[in-house]
């Protein structure tokens, strides 16, 4: 059975976190644009070299950027059978391009599910989260220690914090998201589009209320 769904929810919200295991289980791929771009980044890329200054100051990527990129990324065999966009759209322009091509391509998205999640989470969240450069592999301090510290127990790699997950950057991001995400949640909304999960909880009883979801369809 095919799915496709987006991701909706402040940084820190668990949006990647929670991709990965539903992918897996659905068998579907992953499409982090926030991954997509770092990869851009670590290869020294033309999009990579533009995007860099806005991630590192917690603005977003300009639309027509994204828009290119994950056009591209849509059309590659593996998403067939579906897909779960994490962190795209992210602006109202960004939606309706997606919304323009799904409809060429006759296959409408699903749904969006929208983790609600607290302020007071999402920034014990991030500044506690380390990642992997190398496999991109994510651990929180304290929630989902690595088993030895510091080292990712997928690729023994050193673990380190996205230099957008300062205090400051942080705080940019969430503003951010308010101003130019938010109203994502009404776009949706208004199309008998949107679920919405609780994004304060921990992992397993979210997966669980995130299976119930995805079961009524
Ligand atoms: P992106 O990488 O997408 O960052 P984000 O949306 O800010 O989301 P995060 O990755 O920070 O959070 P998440 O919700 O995935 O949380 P996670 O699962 O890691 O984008 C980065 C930048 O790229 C943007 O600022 C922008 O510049 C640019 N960009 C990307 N897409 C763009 C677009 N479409 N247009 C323009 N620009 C774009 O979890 C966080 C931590 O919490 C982890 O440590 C995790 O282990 C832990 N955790 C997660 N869930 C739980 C839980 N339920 N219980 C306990 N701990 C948990």
């Amino acid at each position: 059975m095919s799915l496709r769904i987006v991701l909706l929810g402040p940084p820190g919200a668990g949006k990647g976190t929670h991709a990965k295991i539903l992918s897996e289980r659905h068998s579907i791929p992953h499409i982090s644009t926030g991954d997509l771009l770092r990869s851009q980044i670590q290869k020294g890329t033309a999009l990579g070299k533009r995007a860099k200054s806005f991630i590192d100051s917690g603005k977003l990527v300009p639309d027509e950027l994204v828009v290119e990129m994950v056009s591209e990324r849509l059309q590659s065999d593996d998403v067939r059978n579906g897909f779960i966009l994490d962190g795209f759209p992210r602006t109202v322009e960004q939606a309706e391009s997606l919304e323009a091509f799904l409809k060429q391509a006759r296959k409408p998205l699903d749904f969006a599910l929208e983790f609600g999640t607290s302020e007071r989470v999402v920034i014990d969240r991030l500044s506690g989260r380390r990642a992997c450069p190398n496999c991109g592999a994510n651990y929180h301090i304290r929630n989902i220690p690595p088993k030895r510290e510091g080292i990712c127990d997928v690729c023994g790699s050193s673990l380190v914090q996205r230099k957008d997950d300062t205090p400051e950057t942080i705080r940019k991001r969430l503003e951010v998201y308010q101003k130019q995400t938010a109203p994502l949640i009404e776009f949706y909304g208004t199309r008998n589009l949107l679920k919405v999960v609780n994004g304060d909880l921990e992992i397993e009883p979210l997966q669980a209320e995130l299976a119930r979801e995805l079961q009524v369809r």
